[in-house]
C-alpha cells in the first residue's frame, strides 16, 4: 500500500509538472494559450489526488477534507478554464490556468 502511495504521489507530480512545464515553454513565446495537455492533466491530478486520499486513509494517515476540497475545486476550475481556453484561443485562459495552478501548489504545501 504504501508502494501505491509513492507511484500515485509521483504520477500526481508529473501531472504537476507537464501543467507549469507547458506554461513556463510557452511564456518564452508570445500570444501563450492554454493546450489540451491542460484539460488531461487536470484530469490525472483529479484520478491521481482521488487514489492519493483513498491510500491515506487505508494507511490511517491524515486527510484535511477542507483542504481536500479546496484542491478539488481549485483543479475543477482549472479544467473549466482549460475548456474554455482550447475553444476561445486568448491569453486570459492561459494566465487564469496558470495562476489556478500556482494557487494549488502553494494549498498542497503550506496547508498543513
Ligand atoms: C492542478 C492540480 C493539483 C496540483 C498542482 C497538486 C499538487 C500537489 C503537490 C505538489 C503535492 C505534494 C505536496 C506535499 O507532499 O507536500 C500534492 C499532494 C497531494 N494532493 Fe494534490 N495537486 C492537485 C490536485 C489534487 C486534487 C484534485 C486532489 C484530490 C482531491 C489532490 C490530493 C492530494 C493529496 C491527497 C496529496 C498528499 C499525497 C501524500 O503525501 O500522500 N491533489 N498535490
Amino acid at each position: 500500500m504504501e508502494i501505491l502511495r509513492y507511484v500515485l504521489l509521483v504520477f500526481h507530480l508529473f501531472g504537476f509538472a507537464a501543467i507549469l512545464g507547458g506554461v513556463f515553454y510557452q511564456l518564452r513565446g508570445k500570444d501563450p494559450v492554454v493546450g489540451g495537455y491542460v484539460l488531461t492533466s487536470a484530469v490525472v491530478q483529479l484520478v491521481t489526488g482521488a487514489g492519493l486520499i483513498a491510500v491515506r486513509h487505508a494507511l490511517d494517515l491524515p486527510v484535511s477534507d477542507p483542504k481536500m476540497a479546496l484542491k478539488l475545486g481549485l483543479d475543477v476550475l482549472i479544467a473549466a478554464v482549460a475548456v474554455a481556453g482550447v475553444r476561445d484561443r486568448r491569453a486570459w485562459p492561459f494566465f487564469t490556468v496558470a495562476s489556478l495552478t500556482a494557487a494549488e501548489v502553494v494549498v498542497a504545501v503550506a496547508w498543513t
